[in-house]
């Protein structure tokens, strides 16, 4: 079944999309994934078209074990440059590791509460930027690319509601510190379309870029493609999103699935935007992983297009 275009203005004409199955999706897995599936899967995903593949997290394996082997998958993939394959570094220790197997695109990871930021990196909001600055500094030196993440944008499940500028505070110093795009995620997945612009006014009124702003939205509540789309119409054009809808994060439980890539292709290409993806090579990758981890997969897309498939 083929989306019919229809493309609206004031939409961008293309959207860049960064997927992150393989990073948000698989350290939320209970079974420990081979390394071999790991990279067949990031395989698969590149040649589905996704040209920016978040591969893995240099985190520590005591508290992912799940990427354990984040050197073994990193050094299995091309290293030609056609496609982006960024990974999430915690700290310098993570950035040496990162650093000695070549990686040219790394990611910081903050909170925007005090709660998670002790439960996701052990230390206060103060301390987790203290020990970014110098991971920013290094990796942009060595002439990495540097994303800045902020968790808990809209909500936090031990702190309640977030307003944007507390967002805010903690955005401008990851900026500040050099990082050429800066993520927004919704954890938890309870924001709604008017929460993303107010808080993307504040940014960009704080002096953030549109176009250096990605947004990292969960489904949980079933908002992360109306969300989208607000973001859309503001300006935004990276879009993180996470084959077959896997994700979460083991430091929030109630981080379900992010957005999955599926869902978004088939809203992107219905608006006539460009995103280089094949739908279906996507789809048939995500229904593989759905049988390798032997679950079907949450996306309403993945399971509309196996059914159709069936027919
Ligand atoms: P800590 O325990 O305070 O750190 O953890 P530490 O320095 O005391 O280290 C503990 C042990 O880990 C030591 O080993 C270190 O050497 C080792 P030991 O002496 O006990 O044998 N270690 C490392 N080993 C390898 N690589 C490293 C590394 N660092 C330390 N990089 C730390 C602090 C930051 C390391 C820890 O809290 C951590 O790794 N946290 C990561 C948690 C995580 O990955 N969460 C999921 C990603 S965030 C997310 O999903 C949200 C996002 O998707 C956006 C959204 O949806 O909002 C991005
Ligand atoms: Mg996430």
């Amino acid at each position: 079944m083929p989306v019919l275009s229809y493309p609206r203005a004031g939409l961008p004409a293309r959207v860049q999309i960064y997927e992150v199955g393989a990073r948000d999706g698989l350290q939320n897995e209970s079974t420990v994934l081979p390394t071999d599936v790991k990279v067949a899967f990031i395989t698969r995903l590149v040649a589905s078209g996704l040209s920016a593949v978040e591969a893995t997290s240099f985190v520590s394996p005591k508290w992912v074990p799940q990427l354990g082997d984040a050197s073994e998958v990193y050094a299995a993939l091309p290293a030609d440059g056609s496609v982006r394959f960024p990974v999430l570094v915690p700290n310098e220790a993570g950035l040496d590791r990162a650093l000695a197997v070549g990686v040219k695109e790394v990611a910081v990871f903050a909170s925007a509460t005090e709660t998670f930021a002790q439960r996701n990196l052990n230390r206060t909001i103060a301390s987790s930027l203290a020990m970014f600055a110098p991971v920013v500094q290094r990796a942009i030196d060595a002439g990495c690319r540097v994303r800045g993440y902020v968790s808990m944008c809209f909500g936090d499940p031990w702190e309640g509601p977030v307003v944007p500028a507390q967002v805010v505070s903690v955005a401008t110093r990851l900026m500040e510190f050099g990082c050429s795009e800066l993520s927004i995620g919704d954890t938890i997945g309870v924001a709604t379309p008017g929460h993303v612009v107010a808080l993307l006014d504040a940014l960009t009124e704080a002096g953030v870029g549109l176009g250096e702003i990605a947004v990292h939205f969960h489904d949980t509540y079933g908002q992360a493609l109306a969300n989208t789309l607000a973001a859309l119409e503001c300006g935004v054009t990276t879009v993180d999103s996470s084959a077959g809808g896997l994700g979460g994060c083991p430091y929030a439980k109630s981080a379900t699935g992010n957005l999955a890539t599926e869902d978004l292709v088939w809203m992107l290409h219905g608006l006539g935007i460009e995103t280089g993806v094949d739908l279906d090579a996507l789809v048939a990758t995500s229904a593989w992983m759905a049988s390798v981890l032997g679950r079907p997969s949450p996306s309403l897309v993945v399971r509309a297009l196996g059914a159709a498939n069936e027919k």
